[in-house]
């Protein structure tokens, strides 16, 4: 068993120089303490606390939580695991990560979801949380959501569930969030039309019901459309977009075969358009990588199946963005404070009263991405050979020190669990 207090006890100390705060950068400074930040402001009091001066090309960022990951386990250890997918995540900036349920064995019964918490306690480096997928019975949901489930996840196979609006509406009762993977199983052109389908469906549900429903990896511009249309409307939506949706299009399959394989498909550039745009004008509620390893021999056979990691490239795409001063520094709460008050977590802003999750970003420097080179399990990316700007040199997670340049000073553990007993549920 890990000791995490006692191996890592909370120091108190300031953190001085550019910070991003609601959506600016700022000289000043902050004061952990405890794990959290307990002050912020040009010059503070407590001056006998050791001070961590930030250098002129450094900026303090929140910690990245990403709401739509694969950290796999159990028994797809082989294409990632708790280990390597929060290592693959911390190097990227994420502190905290949401896990999905389509494990083996599927995070639907109290006994998977109960060997999934073990393995992710024992060998979690960031924070985390764990959605549960749709079960058989509601009492089965119910007795999971006093585990701490960070929310529900629903896939298409699920629709048709008889107790899929109960599980919606004891969420949105809770404050828990509900994430929609939107393709109607009953619309053959997988090509946008069943994407529409199901945001149509849902969003009517959520009007009618009242409910709040998070669809997610949404990925062309006519249902970017339909979910702002369904805002006006006051449907109680959100939506996530990912790296890949923004950044690549339907082209590189030719280029890539089975690599840039995944669900839902790259699309054409009209809608890569429209997703980027969404990012950039802060019009999708947030940004989610959906890292969804497999093996290389998996993705490089006959029959690839779909995802690729993400979790080593997502902050770096959109450092590079702002570098640029192609989008403003605001893009980064899309993957920082939007999520975490999406899913009710105490993360995401450095200001006081979060948690001291804090990634040092070297604004200078720059780097090639190389799939080859990733912690994760999955050493391949449809990113191969991008230059990124911005290299992140230090991550903490609750105050603690866990990363600085290339090396990890947390143990196998050190992860915490967030979930459903937590925030003002
Ligand atoms: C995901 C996976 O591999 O688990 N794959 C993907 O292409 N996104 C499944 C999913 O998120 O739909
Ligand atoms: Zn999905
Ligand atoms: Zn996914």
């Amino acid at each position: 068993m890990t000791g995490q207090e006692e191996e890592c006890p909370y120091e108190t100390y300031k953190i001085t120089g550019k910070l991003y705060i609601s959506g600016e950068i700022r000289e000043a400074s902050l004061l952990i303490k405890e794990g959290k930040i307990a002050l912020l402001g040009k010059s503070l009091p407590d001056m006998s606390a050791p001070t961590l001066e930030l250098g002129r090309y450094e900026v303090a960022l929140p910690g990245m939580v990403d709401l739509h990951v694969h950290m796999r386990g159990l028994k797809l250890s082989h294409k990632e695991d708790w280990y390597s997918g929060t290592l693959s995540a911390l190097k990227g900036g994420v502190t905290f990560v949401a896990d999905m349920p389509n494990t083996v064995p599927p995070t639907v019964t109290i006994s998977a979801l109960e060997e999934k918490l073990e393995e992710a306690k024992l060998n979690a480096l960031v924070d985390y949380g764990v959605y549960f997928g749709v079960p058989g019975k509601l009492d089965i949901y119910l007795r999971a959501l006093n585990k701490g489930i960070i929310g529900l996840k629903i896939y298409p196979k699920d629709y048709r569930s008889p107790i899929l609006m109960k599980l919606i509406k004891i969420n949105s009762e809770r404050g828990l969030i509900t994430v929609l993977h939107a393709e109607d199983p009953e619309v053959e052109d997988k090509n946008r039309l069943a994407e529409v389908s199901a945001v149509k469906y849902f969003s009517k549900i959520s009007i009618n019901h009242g409910v709040r429903i998070h669809f997610t990896h949404i990925s062309s511009s006519e249902t970017v459309n339909l979910m702002l249309i369904s805002k006006l409307k006051g449907a109680k939506v959100t939506f996530d977009i990912t790296p890949h949706h923004a950044f690549l299009n339907e082209k590189l399959r030719e280029r890539l075969g089975g690599i840039a394989i995944v669900r839902p498909p790259l699309r054409d550039e009209e809608s890569r358009v429209a997703i980027y745009n969404s990012l950039r004008n802060l019009i999708a509620d947030a940004y989610a990588t959906d890292h969804a390893p497999h093996t290389l021999e998996e993705k490089t056979s006959e029959k690839p199946p779909p995802g690729f990691p993400g979790l080593e490239v997502s902050l770096g795409l959109l450092t590079t963005e702002v570098l640029e001063r192609k989008a403003s520094w605001r893009i980064i709460d899309l993957y920082s404070s939007r999520p975490a008050e999406l899913l009710n977590i105490p993360k995401g802003k450095l200001l006081p009263g979060f948690d001291a999750d804090i990634v040092v970003l070297d604004t200078k420097r720059r780097w090639k991405v190389k799939g080859e080179s990733f912690l994760s399990k999955a050493k391949y990316t449809p990113f191969e050979g991008w230059e990124l700007r911005g290299i992140i040199s230090k991550v903490f997670i609750r105050g603690v020190k866990a990363y600085e340049e290339g090396e990890i000073f947390v143990k196998r553990g050190f992860g915490k669990m967030y979930g459903g007993h937590f925030g003002e549920n």
